[in-house]
């Protein structure tokens, strides 16, 4: 099981006063000493936290690997070929939304993302998609052609806490993305509170988590914060 820190929101908190602090670069850093195998930071066409400077620099900086995420729109897709990440995981975009709010709404005949899927392979990029645990869906995504899907965990997110649904639809859509062949990877959400039934689900090799490890990051520092989380995925794998 494999945990890639998001920076995005110390590019957040940077951006609050236009300045050259937090340093996203630093936070990779710090993150990757703790445990990261890898760092996920999403340049959104707004560029509201994370600006090109950085995924360059993070490029060129990050020992472990880089996950970019993106919406499938030319001009970040051809900043990707050029700055090459391990890995694109492509998401639906909306300018007025707070964060990511659904997965992608996937059709085998959208030409955009065949576009971008096609584009970011061309160059040699790992691409993954960023979609809702429904089955169809991951065949949709199986049928476009990715290694990977990432399963959106928000709904289990919000409802965690009431009822175990969710959490059974993510244990289905695993198994099934799975036995198709896709890696699953998985993230949107998740806290110190929430990780553990999702990292224990055995098909899942990836996780991608940022708000809540920043969040606490304010109270224990970066390292502290990524060093609690890894242990709560680790042990979740392998109580
Ligand atoms: N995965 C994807 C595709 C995302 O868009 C985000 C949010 O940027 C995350 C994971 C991380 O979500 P959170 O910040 O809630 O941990």
């Amino acid at each position: 099981m494999r945990l890639y820190v998001n920076i995005d929101h110390v590019a957040t908190i940077r951006e609050a006063r236009k300045t050259d602090e937090p340093d996203p670069v630093e936070a990779a850093a710090d993150a990757e000493l703790a445990g990261a195998d890898g760092i996920t930071v999403h340049l959104r066409e707004d560029r509201r936290h994370i600006q090109d400077a950085d995924v360059t620099a993070l490029a060129d900086s990050v020992h472990t690997v880089l996950n970019l995420e993106l919406g499938a729109h030319a001009d970040i897709v051809r900043l990707a070929t050029r700055i090459k990440p391990f890995q694109a995981t492509l998401v639906p975009e909306k300018r007025q939304e707070i964060t990511t709010e659904g997965g992608l709404a996937l059709r085998k005949t959208d030409r955009r993302l065949r576009s971008a899927i096609a584009t970011l392979q061309d160059a040699g990029i790992r691409v993954s998609l960023f979609i809702d645990p429904s089955v169809k869906t991951i065949d949709i995504a199986r049928a476009l052609g990715v290694p990977a899907v990432e399963l959106h965990t928000g709904r289990y997110a919000h409802t965690w806490r009431r009822s175990d649904a969710a959490l059974t639809g993510l244990r289905r859509a695993a198994t099934h993305a799975k036995e198709i062949g896709l890696a699953v990877h998985a993230g949107h959400g998740l806290t110190y509170q929430n990780v553990q039934p999702v990292a224990a689900i055995p098909e899942i090799e990836e996780l991608n988590i940022g708000h809540s490890i920043v969040s606490n990051a304010v109270f224990w520092g970066l390292e502290e914060a990524v060093r609690r989380m890894k242990t709560l995925v680790i042990t979740a794998r392998n109580p």
